[in-house]
């Protein structure tokens, strides 16, 4: 089965990337910060803090998602426990806590199972940030996909900004600043670059560029 590894940090246009990709070549998208981020709702629902780990791990182990295959937009939907919960997962409420749940041990071992539960049996593009370096080793190719912080924010900037949601391009930037440290700093799989990933940084590219990279690197290592 072929695996595709897709790592690096926040709004660096993983997922758009992955996506594309997973069509291109008939594979499955499977978004693991889509996880995260449904652990994290479940926490804010219920009131679960995040230093309480003995909550966070009951939750952690106890939900079932799956992904939708993609829909008329594109858009594989993330399914919560049985409820379509995707379109509460990308809010400032859940960007500012995700890191925090995000770096508990029980959380990460919970979501170790999923993530390669899902990854069986399948061709899939899986991106996140430990996925080269730790949820699939194995992964036929590994990309750590970057750019610089203000193109990050730049960009992120733009897509709310076209979704006309109100938003500040200093506070967006603080955001991914400090998430990207939360991320990098962590005891447990925190964001790093495999050995054997191949580095994009995409500042000054364009989705199509980068797309024809990852075919032209992903025919070098078949
Ligand atoms: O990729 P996305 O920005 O949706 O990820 C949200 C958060 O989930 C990350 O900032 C990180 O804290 C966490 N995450 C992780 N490991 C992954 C994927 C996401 O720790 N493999």
């Amino acid at each position: 089965m072929g695996t595709i590894a897709i790592d690096g940090p926040a709004g660096a246009g993983k997922s758009t990337i992955a996506r594309i990709l997973a069509k291109k070549l008939g594979y499955k998208y499977i978004d693991s910060g889509a996880i995260y981020r449904a652990i994290t709702l479940l926490a804010i629902e219920q009131g679960v803090e995040a230093e309480d780990e003995i909550g966070l791990n009951r939750i952690a182990n106890n939900i079932k998602i799956e992904f939708s295959p993609p829909d008329q937009n594109g858009i594989n939907r993330v399914i919560l426990n049985k409820v379509d919960v995707t379109d509460k997962l990308r809010g400032g409420i859940i960007d500012k806590n995700v890191s925090r749940i995000a770096r508990v041990k029980g959380v990460r071992d919970a979501l170790l199972i999923i993530q390669r539960r899902l990854a069986e049996d399948n061709n899939i593009v899986m991106d996140g940030r430990d996925i080269g370096s730790r949820v699939l080793p194995d992964a036929e190719l590994k990309l750590y996909i970057t750019a610089s912080i203000e193109e990050r924010a730049q960009r992120r900037f733009t897509e709310l900004k076209e979704k006309d949601i109100d938003v500040d391009y200093e506070d967006i930037k603080s955001e991914i600043y400090k998430r990207d440290k939360l991320d990098k700093e962590r005891k447990i799989s925190p964001l790093v670059k495999a050995e054997d990933a191949f580095l994009l940084d995409t500042t000054d590219m364009s989705i199509n560029e980068v797309l024809a990279k990852i075919i032209e690197i992903k025919k070098k290592v078949e």
